[in-house]
């Protein structure tokens, strides 16, 4: 038999499986009220109006939607997205948009660009879990900065920041989703985003932003992203065709410029070479005809009453001693139950009493968040939220009865 391990790299060896793929593999039993995963709704993919997309690309642009592309991206396309941009307070012109097969394509490009082995970056405690793999995969240490109801707290990262610089240590970029955050479902305000900008300007750091739920928000206006405040080329921006039209295209994009840009250009040639082309013509279609901005309207008009369902039957059938704040946007809440419930080993109860949820572990690089977890409102029907919610409402009741038998 091979020994193939002794033939990996250090990097490959190092490397973990993903916690929230494993658990989806698990969540396929239908029976299973799967709050886990970032699914968008199945019901929300506009299944009839691609149809005639996809019949009008292949009619008007069949040779070139089946070639391969530039490395960058489909100029149109970019164009798009530079138009909605400068809507959004950012000031793009299609050169600076690079597109890529999904954001996390994005964020192993921008470990690629930045991480040698032993390099700190800095990510919120909680994170993104896809971030965090995609940071560790190059080796990365990742220093932890918490967040709260305002995203990630300024005071502390500053004083981290400059605790790091006095040991000669360079962050090389701090990692934030400052819009309906991941996991924890909450906004940075502006006079934070400010704030981080002005720190990264004052100690002269990079900033990826990422920003794949800033557009279904429910109940607060739009809020300028970190970018728009970046005079200096030091955020690289990055959003997702995932949540507002359908994972399945592998479809996202990056927002930088100059020596940098390049960089990440020539990064990606060794990736895929291009993107695929055919959906960057579909979703071109969709942006140019003003059908993408009707439908995220819809996706918004579907999943605040979601989230409704989840907050109020919260309410209804979880024991007191939790706390939840309801999330204005995205598909996520954030739940901490009492200290002493261990919501990883809790799994297992919630997958025999058939709901599944992400335990908050999973998202902090500092072990910590044991009593947390992560609850996805988009994918599940309204029925299933509700009747989930009081499964695991049953599971969590037993778990602290279990506790007090203990004690
Ligand atoms: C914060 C964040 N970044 C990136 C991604 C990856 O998105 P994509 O499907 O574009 O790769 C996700 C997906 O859930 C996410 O939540």
């Amino acid at each position: 038999m091979i020994d193939i391990g002794r033939l990996y790299s250090d990097r490959a060896g190092k490397m973990r499986k993903s916690e929230i793929r494993e658990l989806l593999k698990v969540t396929q039993d239908p029976e299973i009220v799967s709050f886990a995963g970032g699914l968008p709704n199945p019901k929300s993919f506009p299944i009839d109006d691609l149809q005639d997309v996809v019949h009008n690309v292949l009619k008007n642009h069949g040779k070139a939607a089946l070639q391969y592309g530039t490395t960058q991206g489909l100029r149109e396309l970019r164009e798009s997205i530079a138009k909605t941009s400068r809507k959004d307070g950012m000031d793009v012109d299609a050169d600076d948009v690079i597109i890529v097969s999904g954001s996390q394509q994005g964020l192993d490009t921008v470990g690629k660009v930045f991480l040698n082995p032993g390099d700190t970056a800095i990510v919120g405690l909680p994170s993104y879990l896809g971030g965090i793999n995609a940071y560790r995969s190059y080796e990365a240490n990742l220093t932890g900065i918490p967040v709260d109801e305002e995203g990630m707290r300024i005071d502390i990262l500053e004083e981290t920041v400059k605790n790091l610089l006095k040991d000669d240590i360079t962050p090389k970029f701090i990692y934030v989703v400052p819009t309906f955050q991941n996991p924890a479902g909450v906004v940075m305000p502006e006079s934070r985003r400010k704030k981080l900008m002005d720190l990264a300007c004052e100690h002269d750091l990079v900033i990826i932003e990422d920003d794949p739920y800033g557009k279904l928000r429910f109940d607060i206006d739009h809020i300028k992203p970190i970018k728009s405040f970046d005079d200096e080329g030091r955020v690289i921006y990055m959003s997702t065709f995932s949540k507002i039209l359908a994972p399945g295209f592998r479809l996202a994009w990056m927002i930088s410029s100059g020596e940098l840009k390049r960089k990440m250009i020539i990064c990606k040639q060794a990736l895929d070479l291009c993107t695929n082309t055919f959906t960057q013509f579909i979703a071109d279609d969709l942006m140019r005809s003003g059908s993408l901005d009707l439908h995220i309207m819809k996706i918004r008009e579907m999943y605040k009453p979601k989230r409704d369902i989840m907050m109020s039957a919260m309410k209804q059938y979880f024991p007191d001693g939790y706390k939840c704040n309801k999330p204005k946007g995205g598909m996520f809440a954030w739940v901490t139950l009492p200290e002493g419930i261990d919501t990883e080993t809790m799994f297992l109860d919630a997958i025999k009493n058939k709901v599944a949820y992400v335990h908050g572990k999973a998202f902090h690089v500092d072990g910590g968040g044991a009593n947390s977890m992560r609850l996805n409102f988009s994918y599940s029907s309204d029925e299933q939220i509700e009747e989930g919610m009081e499964r695991l409402a049953n599971v969590i009741k037993q778990k602290l009865e279990a506790n007090k038998a203990v004690a």
